[in-house]
């Protein structure tokens, strides 16, 4: 077959709602669109341990402090499943992190604001990932096969991550007039980020017109921003916490809110690496790159040594 005739069969998958495997045929633009898109996703699991670690010796209580540690854990487990995604499209973990450790790979702008206090754990669970519920959803039903399975993994325990935050910014909005100031607090601080987790608005995205093309993305940055807003704000409300927004505006016919001007310029300089704690994110995970050395060469020789010995005996 010739490469147009490949191309021709490989969008009739896509537009067949087929998933795309590692071994079938891709263009470059969908492999590399891809392994940006899954590596910076896997980046931003890792990197978004690092605020929440920085609460797990200070947690309220016994309970908070393990379901903290079940969460972060469980974010490891999503940075490893979608490295191992990208990885199906030939791009090494190596490479991958020293991308993420030479600026050149970016991670999402939301883990780039400190943790000041106990709201902020609550804050991040129901509005990042609450956000990242709305958005990893949809990735359930992207074309690449090995990124979809890891969405279906991933969101069944996004769920617990959402609650969790969810109740603890609960207890505060029930608890003392200082507890509902640190939680009002968090709120305000945390939603605009968190609108800006979904991207640029359509006419700004440089990538979703090919990746709606090739349906890795089946919804846009501003039709999932807008149904993480119509679905929060209610939850909000419910626990009688204020949004931060002055233009906020239910359309009753359409159900949706409409929201005031996200500020763009705050976004472009956090993801271009001078937000407020960039630097202490990266540095931190190079020293804990480097400090992990021995474990992945103790790795490597034992994989060697067993697959000597599995040799011999099988000789
Ligand atoms: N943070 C950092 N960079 C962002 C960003 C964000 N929130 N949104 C967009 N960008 C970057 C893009 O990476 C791109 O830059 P690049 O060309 O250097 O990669 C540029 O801004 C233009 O944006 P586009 O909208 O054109 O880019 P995409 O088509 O990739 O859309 C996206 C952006 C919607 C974030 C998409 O990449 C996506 O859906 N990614 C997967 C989901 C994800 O990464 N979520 C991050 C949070 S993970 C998380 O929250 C874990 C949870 O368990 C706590």
């Amino acid at each position: 077959m010739s490469t147009e005739e490949k191309e021709q069969k490989f969008q009739a998958q896509i537009n067949e709602n087929g998933h795309i495997e590692p071994k079938d045929f891709m263009p470059d633009g969908y492999r590399h669109n891809l392994i940006r898109q899954i590596s910076q996703h896997a980046h931003s699991e890792v990197i978004g341990m690092q605020p929440e670690a920085n609460w797990i010796t200070r947690a309220p209580s016994l309970r908070a402090k393990q379901i903290l540690l079940a969460k972060i854990q469980d974010e490891g487990g999503h940075g490893l499943y979608l490295y191992s995604a990208a990885e199906t499209l030939g791009i090494s973990r190596e490479e991958m992190i020293e991308q993420l450790h030479e600026g050149k790979a970016k991670y999402s702008n939301i883990f780039n604001y400190p943790t000041l206090n106990w709201a902020d754990i609550g804050a991040i669970g129901w509005l990042v990932d609450g956000a990242a519920i709305v958005n990893q959803v949809s990735l359930q039903r992207t074309s690449f096969g090995p990124y979809s399975r890891a969405m279906i993994r991933i969101c069944k325990e996004e769920s617990f991550h959402q609650r969790q935050g969810y109740e603890i910014m609960t207890k505060m909005m029930r608890g003392t007039k200082d507890q509902q100031a640190m939680a009002q607090d968090a709120m305000n601080r945390w939603w605009w980020p968190a609108l800006m987790m979904f991207g640029p608005h359509d006419t700004d995205s440089p990538h979703s017109k090919d990746a709606m093309k090739w349906k890795i993305k089946r919804e846009t940055n501003d039709e999932l921003r807008q149904k993480f807003i119509d679905k929060t704000i209610p939850q909000a409300e419910l626990i009688g916490l204020t949004i931060p927004d002055g233009d906020l505006k239910l359309d009753a016919k359409t159900g949706h809110y409409a929201y005031g001007k996200i500020n763009w310029d705050e976004f472009y300089r956090v993801i271009a690496g001078n937000g407020p704690c960039n630097k202490q994110r990266v540095s931190h995970h190079v020293k804990t790159h480097e400090d992990g050395e021995w474990v992945r060469e103790a790795a490597q020789a034992y994989k060697q040594k067993r697959t000597h010995r599995e040799e011999v005996l099988t000789a």
